[in-house]
């Protein structure tokens, strides 16, 4: 009795070791695969336009995702110019494979705050196949979907994963008058925003594998699927204006102090968005400097984010921060 208990106790460590270690290995191959990619990527600087449908044209520099028919979440969608633009100009060319969100709770909202262009946006999305959900909040995103263990985020979102999240000029609607107040009210819409995204990616980490959460099962899985532990490779991009009081978020600091790692950060290319209308929070009026004039970078992240030889060669090559 006493032998066999230790027996299974040897088990169970040498399986949580061989697990650790495989994620390590599986950590740092991601790594060089980010790296890789990445330089492919700067290789091919091809724009995605009505021209071009294939993976090979895509580029990470122009859209955050990585494929055109990626599985892809939007977050905090304005009059829902943007998931238009990207299925109008062939940057993505499976629309039943995109979930657009607004935090705004009804259509009649939406219509009151951006009367001209959101009933046509809507519309085209919907003949589309898209799926649009109204009442989503970046900040806890489980809750707002109304996911349960019986409902399951999958079932909810009807995918069987998500490749790229992306929150398009996150804002509250919150002035600048209070500096102080602002960069605090942004810095935790974002850092919920981080912890949120991070809880939905493990429920679909736990739906792949098979609903199989217990530790235990996790490392027996592990072993006898070859070293194959399945998990969602989520990629989140989050687009901001430079200068203040948006440097003052520390947004990259938030992000990578709450799970998620540095990847690169590009420029927002309004020239590659024409369709696209950037919309304030709360109403269509545009601001004083109009939006596509005003400097704006995306910043890609995921689990694992890239290593510093990928710094010390961006410094040398492009754009990217
Ligand atoms: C400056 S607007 C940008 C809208 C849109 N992404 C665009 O680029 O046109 C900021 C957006 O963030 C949304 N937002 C603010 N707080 C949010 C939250 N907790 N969850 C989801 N969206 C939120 C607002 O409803 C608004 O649509």
């Amino acid at each position: 009795m006493g032998r066999n208990s230790s027996k299974k106790g040897n088990l169970k460590s040498l399986l949580k070791k061989h697990t650790q270690d495989n994620k390590k290995k599986q950590g740092l191959q991601k790594k060089q695969e980010n790296i890789e990619n990445l330089q492919k990527q700067k290789k091919n600087k091809i724009t995605g336009n009505k021209n071009n449908t294939g993976e090979q044209q895509h580029n990470l520099l122009t859209v955050p995702f990585e494929t055109p028919e990626d599985i892809v979440l939007l977050i905090g969608e304005g009059d829902f110019s943007y998931t238009r633009c990207l299925i109008e100009s062939n940057y993505h060319t499976k629309p039943r494979n995109i979930i657009a969100t607004s935090y705004d709770n009804s259509l009649k909202e939406l219509n009151l705050k951006y009367p001209t262009t959101f009933k046509e946006n809507y519309d085209f999305l919907i003949s589309q196949g898209v799926k649009i959900m109204l009442g989503v909040d970046a900040t806890n995103l489980v809750k707002s979907l109304k996911v349960s263990k019986r409902t399951g985020i999958a079932k909810i979102l009807n995918v069987e994963k998500i490749d790229c999240i992306i929150f398009n000029f996150p804002h509250t609607g919150a002035g600048i008058k209070d500096m102080d107040r602002n960069v605090q009210q942004h810095q935790n819409l974002l850092e919920n925003f981080a912890k949120s995204t991070k809880e939905v990616v493990g429920l679909f980490d736990a739906y792949i594998n098979n609903k199989c959460t217990d530790s235990y099962s996790q490392s027996y899985m592990t072993v006898t699927n070859n070293n194959k532990t399945k998990s969602n490779n989520c990629r989140l991009a989050i687009s901001l204006f430079k200068g203040l009081p948006y440097d003052n978020w520390q947004l990259k600091k938030i992000m990578n102090t709450n799970g998620w790692k540095t990847v690169t950060t590009f420029k927002f290319d309004w020239e590659k968005f024409k369709e696209y209308q950037h919309r304030r929070t709360n109403s269509e009026m545009s601001t004083t400097k109009k939006f596509d004039e005003r400097e704006a970078r995306v910043h890609l992240f995921d689990k694992f984010g890239v290593t510093t030889k990928v710094k010390e060669q961006k410094s040398a090559e492009s754009d990217d921060e």
